[in-house]
C-alpha cells in the first residue's frame, strides 16, 4: 500500500487554511490503546502508569506552569542555551531546511529556532509532532505571531509522527527533541526512540537533542517536588484523567505524590502513593484494582547524564555529533548530530 493511503486510513486530516493543517489518527485508535495500557500497567504487582497519558489539556497546561517554576532549573537553562546559539546553529542550516519538532507542548522553545529560521528563509516550514491537542492551539497563536510560516501538525505519538514523517519528501529536516523529554524512556526504550530517529533522518539532516545532566540531589529532588505543589497536580491529574475517559472512581483524596533521585540509576523517580486500603473501578479497561495502603504507582522515570554518556549514547545509535553546547553551570546539554 502506498503511504499516501496508509496515512488517509489512519490519519483524519484537518485543513485549517492555507497555512495550517493537522493530521490526527482516528479517535477509536487512540481509545483502545488508552484502555488496554491501563489494564495491563495496573493489573499487577508493580503498577505503573506510562507518563505520555500525563498530557491531556489540563496536564499539558500543568506541565507549563512547571516550566516557569523556580525550582525547575531544565527549561529556563535549556532557553538561555538556545538563545545562545543565534549565530552558530545558522552556520549548520541553510535555506532549504525544514524545522520538525517532537514534543511541541506549547511550543515556547521553538520560536527561538524560528527566529533563527526566520532570519535565514522567506518561508518557514514547522511540523510539531505531539500527542496532546495542545499542538492545534499553539499552531494557532504561532501563525499569528509569524508572517511566512507555514505548519503542518501531526496528533500522535512520537513513534506515529515519525512513521508519518518517513519519506513524507526529499527536503533537509532539523528534527528538535528537547525539554530532556528522552530522559522519560527507559534505557532500552530510549535506544531505540534514537535509532527509530535516525533511521527515519535522510542523509543531510539534523538532529537537536537537549539533555539534563547529573548533579547534586538536592537540585533535583526539589525540581520534582516544588513548594506549590504544582508538580504534585501534574502527577495527580493523570487519575482525573483516567476517571474521565476511562469512567474509572479513583479518589485523588486517597493519593499523595512522591518523588525521589536514585543515584544508582541516574533518575529522578516519580510515584502516586496510596494513603488507604482501596479498590478502583476502572470500567472502560475492564478492571476492579485493589491498592494497598502506601502501595506506588510509578509514573515517571526522568533520566539525568553525564557527557560522556551523552556521547556514547548518540554514537551507539548511528550518530555523529557535531556539537555540544552546555550552561555555565553544566547543568544542561543540547547536542546537534546527523546521521554516521
Ligand atoms: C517532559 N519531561 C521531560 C519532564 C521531566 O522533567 O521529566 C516531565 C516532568 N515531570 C515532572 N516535572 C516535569
Amino acid at each position: 500500500m502506498s503511504n499516501t493511503i496508509q496515512k488517509d486510513l489512519n490519519y483524519k486530516k484537518f485543513v485549517i487554511d492555507s497555512k495550517l493543517q493537522y493530521f490526527k489518527p482516528h479517535a477509536s485508535k487512540i481509545e483502545k490503546t488508552f484502555a488496554e495500557e491501563i489494564y495491563s500497567s495496573l493489573n499487577r504487582n508493580s503498577k505503573f502508569i506510562t507518563p505520555k497519558f500525563f498530557y491531556d489539556k489540563k496536564g499539558s497546561d500543568l506541565f507549563e506552569q512547571i516550566c516557569t517554576l523556580p525550582e525547575y532549573y531544565p527549561t529556563r537553562t535549556e532557553i538561555a542555551i538556545l538563545k545562545s546559539l543565534q549565530t552558530e546553529l545558522p552556520m549548520y542550516l541553510d535555506d532549504t531546511f525544514r524545522l520538525v519538532e517532537l514534543g511541541s507542548g506549547a511550543s515556547v522553545k521553538t520560536r527561538i529556532i524560528l527566529d533563527i529560521f526566520a532570519t535565514m528563509q522567506a518561508s518557514v516550514e514547522y511540523i510539531p509532532i505531539d500527542i496532546s491537542e495542545i499542538l492545534a492551539e499553539s499552531s494557532e497563536q504561532l501563525l499569528k505571531d509569524y508572517d511566512n510560516l507555514h505548519i503542518t501538525g501531526i496528533i500522535d505519538t512520537y513513534e506515529g509522527g515519525l512513521e508519518f514523517l518517513e519519506n513524507y519528501d526529499d527536503k533537509k529536516n532539523l528534527i528538535i527533541f528537547l525539554g530532556s523529554s528522552f530522559g522519560n524512556f527507559s534505557p532500552n526504550e530510549g535506544k531505540s526512540f534514537l535509532q527509530k530517529i535516525n533511521s527515519t533522518m535522510k542523509p543531510n539532516d539534523l538532529f537537536l537533542i537537549g539533555l539534563d545532566l547529573v548533579k547534586e540531589t538536592h537540585i533535583l529532588e526539589s525540581a520534582y517536588d516544588d513548594s506549590q505543589g504544582i508538580t504534585a497536580q501534574f502527577n495527580l491529574n493523570v487519575l482525573s484523567r483516567i476517571n474521565d475517559e476511562l469512567e474509572a472512581n479513583f479518589d485523588l483524596n486517597n493519593f499523595s505524590h512522591y518523588s525521589t533521585y536514585n543515584e544508582e540509576y541516574q533518575r529522578v523517580e516519580m510515584y502516586l502513593k496510596s494513603l488507604t486500603s482501596q479498590s478502583v473501578v476502572v470500567s472502560k479497561s475492564n478492571l476492579l484494582l485493589h491498592l494497598e495502603k502506601n502501595e506506588l504507582i510509578h509514573t515517571e522515570h526522568s533520566h539525568k547524564f553525564n557527557l560522556s554518556q551523552v556521547r556514547n549514547l548518540l554514537a551507539s545509535t548511528g550518530f555523529k555529533i557535531h556539537h555540544v553546547w552546555l550552561d555555565d553551570k553544566k547543568h544542561f546539554s543540547l547536542t546537534l548530530a546527523s546521521k554516521n
